[in-house]
C-alpha cells in the first residue's frame, strides 16, 4: 500500500505535462500586506489553525512577478528573519507539510524566529504577474536563472527593508542552487545573515537518479519546448501515460518511482503522502527543466544555454554561458549544509564536489552534516527531521 501512494507520487510529482490551461486573473496591488489573508491562501488553511500569527504579503519582481510570501510568528515575536526557500515541484507549503510540531516552519517561530516562508514564481500561489496571465508563453520564459537574478533578491530585500535585520536562510534543492549562484556572485551578502543548505545542489552532474538523468538525456524538456508546452505542469493528465512510455522504452525499474527520482528515503510515515498529494506538486518552466538537464549533461553550472551561438552572444555577449562560480563564495560566511548519503538528486558526489571548493571557507563559519541514511524527500517530510537536522539547524543559526 505504501508502496503504491509512493509510486502514485512520483508518477504525478515528476513527469507530466499539461498545456497550460486557463485560470482567472484577479487583479492585484504590487508590493503589500494582504489586509486580510485569502481564505484558501497558506495562512488560513495551514498556519492560522494551528494557533500561529500568520500574514500574507505580496512582493514584486523587477520582471514583474508578483510572489505570496508568509510571515509565521508565535504571537508579535520580533526575533531575527528566517526566509524559507522550497525546491523545484514544491511551494512554500513544503515546509508546513508534517504536523506542526516537526515542521520546520513552525519549530522555527517556536523558537522565536519571524518566519517568511517564499512561494516560487509559478506555483499556487504566486501565479499573478504586473501584466503577464500566467496561461502565456511570455509568463514562462525563465529558467532558475531568473529566480536568481529577480525573485531571490526581491524577497530579500522586502523582508529586509520591513524587519529592518539581516535574513538567516534556509534552502532545500533548487532553493540552495539559486542562493548559491546568488552567493557566487556577491549578491544578498549584506542582507544575509547565515545560510542553511538542506540536499544541497551546486553541480547535478554525478546525478544518480534514472528518472532525472534519462530524462535529461533524452532532451524531453527540449521536446516539449519545441511542441509549444511551456508550463511543466505535472499534475497534467498526460503525466501518467508519458512516465509510462518511458518506464517501459528505457528499462527503468518503475515499481517504485519516489525511490527512482529521489533515493530510498529513510523516514517517510505513509501518512504524509496523502498531505503531500493534497498540496504538491507544483509546476515549473519548462525552460527551467531544460537548463536543470544542461546541469545534468555537463555537469557544469551555468547560466542557461541558448545552445547556438548567436542567441548566447545576444545575452551574454559571449559565446557559451557565463559560469556561476562557486569559488567566488566569501569564506565567512556562516554556513550550516547537511547531504544525505541516499540522495540520489544531490548526490554525495556532486555535494563533495562543493565541500572541495569549501575547503578554505573559515573552519567555525561552516558546520557540515552528513545523514547516511537521508535521501531527497526526508528533508522536509522525514518524521525524524525535526530531531536529525532541524534541532542542530536552530542551533546553529542562534550561534550567528
Ligand atoms: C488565457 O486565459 C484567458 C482568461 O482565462 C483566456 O481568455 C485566454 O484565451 C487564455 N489564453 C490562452 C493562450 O489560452
Ligand atoms: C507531536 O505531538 C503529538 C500529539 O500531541 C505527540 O504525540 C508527538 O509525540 C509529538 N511529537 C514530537 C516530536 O514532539
Ligand atoms: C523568450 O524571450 C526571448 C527574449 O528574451 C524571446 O526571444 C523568446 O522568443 C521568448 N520565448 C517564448 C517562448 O516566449
Ligand atoms: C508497455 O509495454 C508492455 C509490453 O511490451 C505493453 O503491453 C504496454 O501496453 C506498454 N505500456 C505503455 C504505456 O506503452
Amino acid at each position: 500500500m505504501a508502496n503504491t501512494s509512493l509510486s502514485t507520487i512520483l508518477v504525478i510529482l515528476f513527469w507530466g505535462l499539461t498545456l497550460a490551461t486557463g485560470r482567472k486573473l484577479s487583479p492585484l496591488s504590487t508590493t503589500a500586506t494582504l489586509s486580510s489573508p485569502p481564505s484558501d491562501g497558506i495562512c488560513s488553511s495551514m498556519v492560522m489553525t494551528q494557533g500561529y500569527t500568520c500574514g500574507e504579503h505580496l512582493v514584486t519582481s523587477q520582471d514583474g512577478y508578483i510572489l505570496n510570501l508568509a510571515r509565521i510568528r508565535m504571537g508579535e515575536s520580533r526575533g531575527p528573519p528566517v526566509l524559507l526557500q522550497h525546491g523545484l515541484f514544491m511551494d512554500g507549503i513544503t515546509w508546513l507539510l508534517l504536523p506542526s510540531n516537526q515542521s520546520l516552519a513552525f519549530l522555527l517561530a517556536d523558537n522565536g524566529f519571524d518566519v517568511w516562508v517564499a512561494n516560487t514564481r509559478g506555483t499556487k500561489f504566486s501565479r499573478q504577474h504586473t501584466s503577464l496571465p500566467s496561461n502565456s508563453s511570455d509568463y514562462w520564459n525563465w529558467s532558475w536563472d531568473e529566480l536568481v537574478a529577480h525573485d531571490l533578491p526581491a524577497t530579500f530585500k522586502y523582508v529586509h527593508d520591513l524587519t529592518g535585520k539581516k535574513l538567516h536562510y534556509v534552502g532545500h534543492s533548487q532553493g540552495t542552487l539559486i542562493a548559491l549562484a546568488a552567493l557566487s556572485q556577491d549578491q544578498l551578502l549584506n542582507m544575509l545573515r547565515s545560510a542553511a543548505l538542506l540536499s544541497p545542489i551546486a553541480y547535478a552532474g554525478q546525478m544518480t537518479s534514472p528518472l532525472a538523468k534519462n530524462a535529461a538525456e533524452n532532451f524531453i524538456a527540449e521536446s516539449l519546448y519545441n511542441l509549444g508546452i511551456f508550463e511543466f505542469n505535472m499534475r497534467g493528465g498526460s503525466v501518467i501515460k508519458f512516465l509510462k512510455d518511458l518506464c517501459n522504452n528505457t528499462g527503468i525499474d518503475c515499481t517504485n518511482l519516489l525511490t527512482s527520482f529521489t533515493g530510498q528515503n529513510c523516514c517517510l510515515n505513509p501518512s504524509i503522502v496523502n498531505v503531500f498529494l493534497d498540496h504538491e506538486p507544483q509546476s515549473t518552466a519548462t525552460k527551467n527543466m531544460i537548463h536543470l538537464s544542461q546541469m545534468i549533461r555537463e555537469g557544469t553550472t551555468s547560466m542557461f544555454d541558448y545552445e547556438n551561438r548567436d542567441e548566447n552572444m545576444k545575452h551574454y555577449g559571449q559565446p557559451t554561458p557565463p559560469a556561476y562560480d562557486m569559488k567566488r563564495l566569501p569564506n565567512d560566511l556562516p554556513l550550516f549544509l547537511s547531504y544525505g548519503g541516499a540522495d540520489a538528486l544531490s548526490d554525495v558526489k556532486d555535494v563533495q564536489r562543493l565541500l572541495e571548493i569549501l575547503k578554505d571557507h573559515d573552519a567555525d563559519k561552516l558546520v557540515v552534516q552528513y545523514r547516511n541514511d537521508y535521501a531527497h524527500a526526508d528533508y522536509v517530510m522525514g518524521e525524524n527531521a525535526h530531531r536529525d537536522v532541524y534541532e542542530p539547524l536552530i542551533s546553529f543559526f542562534r550561534l550567528q
